[in-house]
């Protein structure tokens, strides 16, 4: 475990030490939750036992050409065996809370009808392992994992029957689980996984449909969100706590003057409105709409309704900055600015390097939306992560992006920007998509060949953060 790092001083330190002056920044809330996160098909391997369905990504992984190593999670991280041993790692951290998600195809195989109690056997032994140790669960119930059964049926999110299938599998989460898991997020990233699924054929499905298309399957997905919080707060105990889990599109004033700041909020609110603000706001914006034209969504005000129930939070995955923006004397009053070639990256080339945007996205949601809660339900970075000949890792430039990000994510706390917790991507090393296992995000090195786990410095670093709940600028 972490005991290895005691050389370098890594250790609890002495009692002198201790009451030595530390170049501490401020620090974060009082009960601010810190967490990490992971998604199921990312880590559980296991894909043909106790009856688990086929995905839309067990389907896309398989097929020749799509994952960059070639690689699939058949077996990922194994654990769907090895879950104990992985909140283990997790409480080591002294993290307080754990984001995983549900894997819709092992509760119904066939999309709809009836569950597969065994897989829903899986949940309850790792929720229970969970609360033995002190962690609180927060589940996910789409990351991306649908079932092929219902792709193959109705065209997945080109459906609305698949909006009812999703209402009908969380009213079932939420019957049977929400003893003990309080905190549910409906789904994951519908930013990505959508026009990268429906419109640009890069992650499963791999379609590449007409915008029209496109913008009513996201509408689906905003009637599923909406349907399952209606589901979950009808099954569920009460006290359940349901919102999404979005990768906003996130826009930063390119210099914070007053005029930037209001034309970032709204480049913010038309940006967002496909999914984010439709949600929140129970109604697309006429920019959106305007902008869509023939291709807007078709909709009936029961619906807008159905989407726009209240939120218990909202989760926000930040990484890199989608836009910088300008004001602007032109129509629409905000110019998005290009962004330059040698902006800095991470190991990942799209995660550009911009602490501010963990700062920028919360407090514009906030004020835009009116939004009382938020979590930062991702945040995180790929790295190169190399094994020294001593067995460890020294992963500093995840330490450097990490340290920058959460001084940001400080400052918003520090100035009333309701953010309650913060989820670290990822817990460990997984299966990246379409960059299948070459991307490693982990504060836990994988040696996916023996499945070694392995505390990388960036463990060290969080864990310190967490107890101190503050962070060293
Ligand atoms: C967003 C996704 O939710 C997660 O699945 C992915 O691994 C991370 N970002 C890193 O790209």
């Amino acid at each position: 475990g972490l005991a290895g790092l005691s050389a370098l001083g890594l250790s609890a330190p002495a009692a002198a030490a201790e009451s030595a002056p530390r170049p501490d920044g401020a620090s974060f809330p009082t009960g601010f939750l810190w967490g990490t996160a992971t998604s199921s098909y990312q880590i559980e391997g296991a894909v043909n036992e106790d009856g688990r369905g086929r995905s839309i990504w067990d389907t896309f992984s398989h097929t020749p050409g799509k994952i960059e190593d070639g690689s699939n999670g058949d077996r990922a991280n194994d654990h769907y065996h090895r879950y104990k041993e992985d909140v283990g790692l997790i409480k080591d951290l002294g993290a307080k809370a754990y984001r995983f998600s549900i894997a819709w195809p092992r509760l119904f195989p066939d999309g709809t009808g009836a569950p597969n109690p065994k897989g829903l056997d899986f949940y309850d032994r790792l929720l229970d392992e969970l609360l033995v140790n002190g962690i609180e669960p927060y589940a996910t119930l789409y990351h991306w994992d649908l079932p092929q059964a219902l792709q193959d049926r109705v065209g997945g999110w080109r459906s609305s029957d698949t909006s009812k299938a999703f209402a009908d599998y969380a009213a079932y989460v939420a019957a049977r689980l929400t003893d003990r898991v309080k905190n549910i997020f409906t789904m994951n990233e519908v930013g990505r996984f959508l026009p990268f699924g429906y419109a640009l054929g890069i992650d499963a499905p791999g379609l590449t449909l007409p915008p029209a298309e496109v913008n009513q399957a996201r509408h689906h997905v905003a009637l599923a969100h909406g349907l399952a919080v209606q589901a979950i707060r009808a099954n569920g105990r009460a006290g359940t706590r349901v919102g999404p889990a979005e990768n906003i599109t996130t826009c930063v004033p390119a210099i914070n003057t007053p005029e930037n700041i209001r034309a970032t909020e709204v480049a913010t609110r038309e940006f967002n409105s496909g999914f984010l603000g439709v949600l929140l706001e129970g109604k697309y914006t006429d920019g959106f709409l305007a902008y869509a034209g023939a291709d807007a969504p078709k909709f009936t005000a029961e619906e807008l309704k159905i989407i726009s129930q209240p939120n218990d939070f909202v989760g926000l995955n930040i990484y890199a900055p989608q836009t910088y923006i300008v004001a602007s004397d032109q129509k629409p009053g905000w110019k998005p600015l290009p962004m330059p070639g040698s902006f800095p990256h991470m190991s990942s080339e799209w995660l550009r390097i911009a602490p501010e945007v963990i700062y920028w996205a919360p407090r514009i949601a906030a004020k835009i939306w009116n939004i009382k809660s938020i979590y930062i339900s991702e945040n995180g970075t790929s790295g190169e992560d190399k094994v020294q000949p001593d067995g460890q890792i020294y992963d500093l430039d995840r330490i450097m992006y990490l340290r920058n990000y959460l001084a940001q994510l400080q400052r918003a706390t520090a100035e009333g920007v309701p953010v309650h917790g913060y989820f670290l991507w990822s817990l460990m090393d997984n299966f990246e998509w379409i960059f299948g296992y070459e991307k490693r995000f982990g504060l836990y090195r994988v040696d996916f060949e023996t499945q070694a786990r392995v505390p990388k410095l960036s463990a060290s670093f969080y864990r310190d953060v967490i107890a101190r709940n503050a962070i060293g600028v």
